[in-house]
């Protein structure tokens, strides 16, 4: 940040706004206003800008949702809310969100100005930071994808068949599943690798907005148009492009969507030039589609556009053999990120960890690790750094398989035959004796299994 930083100034309040850039002008900054939250993310999307200050309320878009769109298009800009006497609670709350910090009015000059230095300087060393930090996720492969459990390899197998062609994928599974994950895993795996992995939230735009993010705008599209812009799919072109929460497509923007699935081709916003890429599109979403298609809140042919291959991201409970693996990654991630000599966790943490129920899934895992390596003291981690609720779980008792119901017969036997096995550590004779079927019985199964898991690592998988 060698020039003059861009600080974005949101407020319905024409003195505020003038008042505001003289103050700021003054002290060097370069100071770009807007009268609404709509054309602040206008002038966001064209770049540039280093720091966000908004007003609560505005007419239009408030400030919390002109929060949540910085925070999806340019997540490493902070945003300092602006707020009145009376909406301090909300403003509070925002900080939950991932506003910076918040001043009410009137402002101390002081005050403000230490605000903005303090997000400035924590974006520039966010930055420098960066480049150390990937380095360090290669060397500790973060981003890999974990998992050993039958499901989860069963997964893995489908992600490597589905890899190479350029069918779109829909992606299914609760919340912090690691849809994301496997989004970038199919890319990585995909011949087109070295092309670029483009991802949009589609949940975090008003439509418009999400509209010239997706497909970009010509100069003079609408007001604050400066310049030309490319959009996602233009970004994407030669990769993948990624539409994260794509249940919340608007209807106006489904049959555009559709139409670039179909045909290949768009227009930028107030553009008249037909425009080619070659994207391959991955979704996800943690709705239930097919039923939003019957209840006719989406389109059933853009539902079967992207529906070609489905994977369902498995919740973390239903393939309790993975906690331990992902438990001890990111333990080595975090330990090594806090620079704690920390060697794994104890046996009965582990055992509270798979017998807790994980509603925030993989995700919540990651969160509890990360926090219990800050916690421990020594070179274990035990039950007392995890949180209450993990650490009061009632351990799963032993010898119980826990089935959801609707699971594929052919599963729950796999399930039921490698349980039975991890049991009777691996003896085949006994198992076949307490299952009630021939000991040849059990070994074809196996070598059934294995040659449906082909191409995948041996457990625990890692990419
Ligand atoms: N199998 C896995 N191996 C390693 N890390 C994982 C795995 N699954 C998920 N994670 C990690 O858990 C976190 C949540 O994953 P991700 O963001 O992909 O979930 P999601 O399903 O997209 O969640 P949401 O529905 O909330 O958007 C990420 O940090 C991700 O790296
Ligand atoms: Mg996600």
């Amino acid at each position: 940040m060698s020039d003059a930083p861009t600080l974005l100034i949101a407020d319905d309040d024409p003195g505020l706004r003038e008042s505001l850039e003289r103050t700021l002008t003054r002290e060097g900054y370069h100071v770009v206003l807007a009268s609404d939250g709509r054309s602040a993310l206008e002038r966001l999307q064209a770049g540039g800008v280093d720091l966000v200050l908004t007003d609560l309320k505005m007419p239009g878009l408030t400030g919390i949702e002109v929060l949540h769109a910085v925070k999806a298009i340019v997540p490493d800009v902070d945003v300092i809310l602006l707020t009145a006497f009376g909406t301090v609670e909300e403003a509070v709350r925002a900080m939950k969100d991932g506003a910076y910090d918040f001043v009410t009015k009137p402002f101390q000059r002081a005050q403000l100005l230490r605000l903005i230095r303090q997000a400035l300087e924590r974006r520039e060393l966010i930055q420098q930071n960066r480049a150390l930090q990937r380095r360090l996720e290669d060397l500790l492969q973060q981003g890999a994808i974990i998992g050993g459990s039958p499901a989860f390899r069963r997964m893995m197998t489908l992600i490597e068949q589905v890899a190479d062609s350029s069918a779109t994928v829909l992606i299914q599974g609760e919340s912090g599943t690691g849809k994301e994950l496997v989004a970038q895993t199919i890319h990585q795996r995909s011949a087109r690798r070295n092309g670029p992995f483009v991802a949009v939230n589609c949940a975090a735009l008003p439509e418009t907005l999400l509209e010239s993010e997706l497909f970009g705008y010509e100069k003079g599209a609408f007001t604050g148009a400066a310049g030309r812009k490319e959009g996602r799919f233009e970004l994407a072109d030669g990769g993948t492009l990624f539409l994260d929460e794509v249940s919340d497509l608007s209807t106006i923007t489904q049959p555009k969507i559709l139409r670039v699935l179909q045909e290949g081709e768009f227009e930028r916003l107030g553009g008249t030039r037909t425009l080619r890429v070659d994207v391959r599109v991955v979704t996800a979403t943690n709705q239930d589609l097919a039923q939003m298609v019957r209840e006719k809140r989406f389109r059933e042919d853009l539902y079967y556009r992207l529906n070609v291959i489905t994977i369902t991201v498995p919740p973390l409970r239903e393939r309790r053999e993975d906690i331990r693996v992902l438990a001890q990654h990111f333990l080595r991630v975090y330990a090594a990120k806090n620079n704690r000599k920390l060697e794994g966790l104890t046996d009965e943490a582990i055992q509270r960890l798979e017998g807790y129920a994980w509603p925030g899934n993989v995700r919540e895992l990651e969160n509890v690790i990360e926090r219990g390596v800050v916690l421990a003291q020594g070179s274990l981690m035990d039950v007392t750094d995890l949180p209450e609720e993990v650490a009061g779980a009632t351990p799963l008792p032993e010898g119980v398989l826990s089935v959801r119901i609707g699971t594929p017969l052919a599963e729950v036997e796999q399930r039921l035959l490698e349980e039975t096995l991890r049991v009777t550590k691996g003896n085949k004779t006994l198992t076949a004796k307490l299952l009630g079927i021939d000991p040849r019985t059990v070994s074809r199964k196996l070598e059934r299994q294995e040659e449906t898991v082909e191409g995948v690592p041996d457990q625990p998988a890692s990419a």
